[in-house]
């Protein structure tokens, strides 16, 4: 008995030696080791984020817990991507630290999260404080709520790389400012990972002979791209959990060159000179390029332009991997920074050796007063003394760190929010207050079912001027109220403190200009009245909210456009006309419509779109005299939407909510490709003094989001109940709303609901398409819709979801033998984000091995050094 229950404990013993070894193994090869702390600030449970990692509650690492409590926040920023962390925080009124046994030798990634909200009627604008890790000052009479305003952020991420500390402890120590009158300290999260040593020496800029010891010093990730590529989550980072955003946003003008993906079969080699944990797979895949044309390329470089702080050394590192072109003096290009070259004639694959190995070049410089305007350029112009085959340059990443200085500094000052924010959001606030209840609420009380209060009133407005709207056969975008709030994404809205905000002199063009960070035109009133035979009404292609669209030719006639001009008379509109170039100009995607440029002058406020030859989806499918489009090219259109509108939820930095997506919002080139346009809704980021957006229901009747009526807290969910909508348009050829129809048909989503739920929604089907669509693709494409349509936005889809659904019932539609491959390759390790649960037994992310049982013996086994 008593020899089996030892032999039981050694075979217990040799399985957790095992299993400890082979995490040991696993962490090496990805380049890493499993300790880490993920710290979930003021929680007392521990609980899992949208990505699927745990945090920790943070109590027991508290050096003085008497300084501190932990609190809850009141309002919950619908941009934020999760609860854990940022709901809970600890809040700090006194100098106070967190100390983490850490190993020694060893470098760490150290990632604070901060969500500026209000925490137990705290007023989030008296949070000023500084952030030491040991001897290193991070932060520095810190506002977090400044600087999200001025990032238009609901949260901010702050990442540093910490030099190997020598006592085997690190002490992060909060401590609010004196300078300000009840000012306090606070935190959300804090990740402290171990990293590899991937940094040595980088070379001077100016000065190639020289080279600066990065691996004494601490640094400040400030920018971190997969150039030519999109985002990548922390999840998908070789257990680095870093986070690669797109590049598009800080490309300076509109020459932005070409995007391409390496082909399936192009292996990326990495070695032991560039491990895997150097960048991912996704960041060496994809890449920039100047272009075909060698003329062009040799008249421009590309460029991208960063703000930073003045007073610093900065270390950017180049990511390159050529999977285009195989030999040397094929693409040959140089390298400035700040104007100066920092590197000629660079040649990827004669660093490289061939074609699928990735290389990666640091450099550093040092920006002091004045030198360029805070901004850090980055510049790629082809090197044409060498006379390579191809006039070209390429990128596929790049990152910019911020080193200490030399008392171990590395805190810059707050960010000045642009005044056109703070001004938009004022005059927001002032203008959208909530209108009383009215006795037409009861009118349509049979269509809305269930709707309250002023949502009804909201509701009768938009149905009303549909109806009219439609009576008149022009469209029209309703309720355009609120300005959008720039996506300024971290680096461009800077310039504003300086000039006056007038809308109606030309002498705000080049603010406006720079508000676009030079991304898109600015044409001349001349142009303008040019394209369009002086506003002729025979150029006119719709009327919108804001004013009319026309046709134009610029450029000498050979370029059609699209051009936006608002009712001279209206006073209204200075700010949303700001805000849209801000924001749309950074906004680049095959399934976007793009603006071209604009034009401010004598008082007009012009917009200049990309032309869309096909014009609205719904006029080619029920609306108009255009022969009803196939199913196929429906179900095309449908996929080329959803590519967009995930892209908007995704694919940039902050999730933007289009808000308005409907069929007439849904433009179609000369190629049949769809662009969705119209995000003059849309909504990024945060406010802070919350409420007043999230107040005011807009959109277009038929196709809001219930649940957005009932709570009025906008997700991007919203724009998914909205698409579903599109979905059952598409698929059965009538309006989303048809008032001419018995009662209970009036509503597609209801009606369409109601006829799936009872099996036959296939009577509703568009007779034009009825026998185009199998029955396989119609399962698929219903079943999808009707999820979309869920009451609660938690049980629909993600669009990322949608789209790859809609692929799906293309496939079946088209290939069903394929289609199988295809689900089976979604069930296997090609899981998109959305689908990890949060089943935390199995989850592994990050490097951190997740246990069920006992955080605490979690924790010993995570923070025991291995003996690097
Ligand atoms: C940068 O350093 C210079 C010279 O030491 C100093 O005059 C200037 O005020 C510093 N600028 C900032 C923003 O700290
Ligand atoms: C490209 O940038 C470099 C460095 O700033 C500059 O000297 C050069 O004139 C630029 N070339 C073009 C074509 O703009
Ligand atoms: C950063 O700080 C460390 C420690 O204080 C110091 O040794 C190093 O020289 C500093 N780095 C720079 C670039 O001044």
């Amino acid at each position: 008995m008593k020899d089996e229950l030892r032999s039981h404990l050694w075979f217990h013993l040799v399985c957790i030696c095992l299993a400890s070894s082979i995490i040991r193994i696993l962490g090496k090869s990805s380049g890493i080791d499993s300790e880490s702390y993920v710290i979930a600030c003021g929680s007392s449970s521990r609980g899992t984020d949208s990505d699927g990692r745990v945090w920790w509650p943070d109590s027991k690492f508290l050096a003085s817990p008497a300084n501190s409590v932990p609190a809850a926040a009141q309002f919950q920023d619908p941009s934020l991507p999760s609860t854990v962390p940022y709901m809970s925080a600890r809040v700090f009124t006194a100098q106070s630290s967190y100390k983490f046994s850490v190993p020694s030798r060893t470098r760490l990634w150290l990632r604070l999260h901060f969500y500026p909200s209000a925490y137990s009627d705290l007023d989030p604008s008296n949070a000023y404080f500084a952030v030491t890790a040991n001897e290193f000052a991070l932060m520095n009479n810190f506002s977090a709520s400044i600087t999200a305003q001025a990032l238009t952020q609901a949260y901010i991420i702050r990442e540093f790389s910490l030099t190997p500390v020598g006592s085997g402890d690190l002490n992060i120590t909060f401590t609010p400012s004196t300078a300000h009158d009840g000012a306090y300290a606070f935190v959300n999260g804090i990740e402290i990972i171990r990293m590899p040593d991937m940094f040595e020496q980088a070379t001077m800029v100016g000065f190639s002979d020289q080279a600066v010891p990065v691996d004494g010093s601490s640094l400040q990730t400030l920018y971190r791209l997969n150039v030519g590529g999109q985002y990548i989550p922390p999840t998908n980072d070789s257990g680095l959990t870093r986070t690669w955003y797109d590049d598009t946003p800080y490309l300076f003008g509109a020459a932005a060159g070409v995007t391409s993906a390496a082909d399936k079969n192009v292996r990326v080699q990495y070695s032991p000179d560039v491990p895997e944990y150097i960048a991912p797979l996704d960041v060496y895949s994809t890449a920039r390029t100047m272009g075909p044309d060698p003329k062009v390329n040799q008249n421009y470089n590309l460029t991208w332009v960063f703000q930073i702080d003045v007073n610093f050394t900065y270390i950017v590192r180049f990511h390159f991997l050529d999977f285009l072109l195989g030999k040397v003096n094929q693409r040959v290009f140089d390298i400035f920074v700040n104007n100066q070259t920092a590197q000629a004639s660079a040649d990827v694959i004669a660093w490289s050796g061939s074609e699928g190995a990735p290389v990666y070049k640091d450099f550093a410089t040092y920006v002091s007063n004045g030198a360029g305007d805070e901004q850090l350029w980055v510049a790629l112009h082809p090197s044409v003394s060498m006379k390579p085959e191809y006039y070209d340059a390429i990128l596929n990443g790049l990152e910019i760190f911020k080193m200490n200085d030399s008392n171990g500094n590395l805190a810059g000052p707050n960010p000045v929010p642009s005044q056109m924010l703070v001004h938009a959001e004022a005059e927001a606030a002032k203008k959208f207050a909530p209108s009383g209840p009215s006795s037409t609420g009861q009118v349509i009380g049979g269509i809305a079912g269930g709707v309250l209060g002023f949502a009804i009133v909201v509701s009768v407005c938009l149905f009303v001027r549909h109806r009219r709207n439609e009576a008149n056969g022009t469209e029209s975008r309703v309720g355009k109220w609120l300005p959008l709030y720039g996506s300024s994404r971290a680096s461009t809205t800077t310039t504003t403190s300086k000039s006056t905000i007038s809308g109606k002199s030309s002498g705000t063009s080049s603010h406006l200009s720079s508000l676009a960070g030079g991304l898109c035109r600015h044409f001349s009133l001349f142009e303008i009245k040019h394209a369009t035979k002086n506003f002729d009404e025979s150029q006119v292609i719709g009327v919108g909210g804001f004013g009319k669209v026309y046709k134009g030719m610029i450029d000498g006639g050979s370029t059609a456009v699209a051009i936006k001009r608002s009712n001279p008379s209206s006073e209204q509109g200075v700010h949303e006309f700001q805000t849209e170039i801000e924001m749309l100009s950074k906004l680049r995607h095959k399934h976007l419509v793009s603006l071209i440029g604009f034009c401010e002058e004598d008082g007009e406020m012009i917009l200049v779109y990309d032309y869309m030859a096909n014009g609205t989806l719904r006029e080619h499918m029920y609306k108009g005299n255009n022969p009803p489009l196939s199913w196929k090219q429906r179900l095309e259109i449908c996929i080329g939407a959803a590519r967009g509108l995930h892209y908007l939820h995704t694919g940039a930095k902050y999730t933007i909510i289009h808000r308005d997506v409907k069929t007439t919002n849904i433009l179609l080139d000369e190629r049949w490709v769809a662009k969705v346009s119209d995000f003059g809704l849309s909504k990024t980021g945060p406010n802070l003094n919350q409420t007043h957006v999230s107040t005011v229901v807009k959109g277009s009747f038929g196709y809001l989001d219930p649940e957005y009526f009932r709570r009025q807290q906008l997700t991007e969910k919203s724009d998914v109940y909205s698409f579903g909508v599109v979905l059952f348009e598409a698929l059965c050829g009538r309006p989303a709303l048809n008032p001419s129809l018995p009662k209970e048909q009036v509503s597609l989503a209801d009606w369409a609901r109601h006829c799936h739920r009872k099996g036959n929604l296939e009577h509703i089907i568009d007779p034009h398409i009825k026998g185009q669509v199998s029955s396989e693709c119609y399962r698929k494409f219903a079943e999808t819709a009707e999820k979309c349509l869920a009451d609660r936005g938690l049980d629909r889809p993600s669009m990322g979801d949608v789209l790859w659904n809609l692929e799906f019932a293309l496939q079946l539609q088209e290939n069903p033998d394929d289609a199988a491959d295809l689900a089976a390759e979604r069930e296997g390790h090609d899981v998109p984000r959305s689908m990890f649960g949060t089943d935390e037994g199995t989850a592994v992310s990050g490097g951190e091995i997740q246990h069920d049982s006992n955080p605490n013996a979690v924790f010993s086994q995570l923070v025991n050094p291995s003996g690097r």
